[in-house]
């Protein structure tokens, strides 16, 4: 579903990711984890092109994502995006926020749009919130409200930059539920975490990413029994102590 092929980048002469080569299939769930600076936010930005790529290839679902040919905006529509931030657009209401791409991208009737929007937003625990503004809202609230935005544009790939990592301890369970019954249902998804917990239970394979590049991949089981690599093996141990 999404293939990443010799991806260079840099920013200036600094350069941040270092032949990025990873294959995500079809409802797989990718943690990508790592110190600050590794890169994994940038990686993540180059997967719908919020970031540009200087040389390699991405493409999702067979969509060429930095070809010039390619109409990004709509290639976008396939790929939900999460940020740490939630980013809700703070003068709409939740469902309004839920139901604007849907309506002026998709081209939804606003009967459709706000019908698929309060079924998404109740089973996301938001049923008494549709006409809620952002700021009434809590961290874990507002960030459940933009899952339910991504997830309004139907969307065969979600990726999530550290979507817990803004909120109070006790609304992370909230946040990591929904995004593990996404899992459940077979969503391809590429979550960059620091819940180690949570990247061992509901992902197939756990990308490390140190200085630019991906040093191991491996199944949840194999990486956090048996890392092969120091900057690993560090890395756990630093996480696991703190
Ligand atoms: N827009 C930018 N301009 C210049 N340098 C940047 C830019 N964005 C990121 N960088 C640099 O690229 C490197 C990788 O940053 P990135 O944000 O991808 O790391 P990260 O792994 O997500 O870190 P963190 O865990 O702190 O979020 C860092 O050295 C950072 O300073
Ligand atoms: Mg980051």
């Amino acid at each position: 579903m999404i293939s990443i092929k010799n991806v260079n980048k840099s920013f200036g002469d600094h350069h941040v990711l270092t032949d990025i080569s990873l294959e995500v299939p079809k409802s797989n769930v990718v943690a990508l984890i790592g110190p600050s600076g590794a890169g994994k936010s940038t990686l993540i930005r180059t997967i719908n092109a919020l970031e540009t790529i200087d040389t390699g290839s991405i493409t999702v679902n067979d969509i060429a994502i930095h070809d010039k040919k390619t109409n990004i905006n709509k290639a976008r529509t396939n790929i939900g995006f999460v940020f740490q931030n939630f980013n809700l657009y703070p003068f709409l209401s939740v469902l309004d926020n839920v139901t604007i791409a849907p309506i002026k991208i998709k081209g939804q009737s606003k009967a459709e749009a706000e019908k698929r929007a309060k079924e998404l937003l109740t089973s996301l625990g938001l049923g008494e919130k549709f006409d809620a503004f952002p700021n009434r809202l809590s961290g874990g609230q507002q960030q459940r409200v933009a899952i339910a935005r991504a997830l309004a544009m139907d969307p065969e790939v979600m990726l999530f930059d550290e979507p817990t990592s803004a909120l109070d301890p006790e609304m992370v369970k909230e946040v990591l539920d929904a995004i593990r019954a996404l899992a459940k249902q077979g969503m391809t998804m590429v979550v960059v975490t620091h819940e180690m917990g949570f990247a061992k239970e509901i992902c197939d394979d756990i990308v490390f990413m140190a200085d630019g590049k991906i040093v191991e991949v491996a199944p949840p089981d194999v990486f956090f029994t048996n890392p092969t690599t120091d900057r690993a093996k560090d890395f756990l141990a630093a996480v696991l102590n703190h």
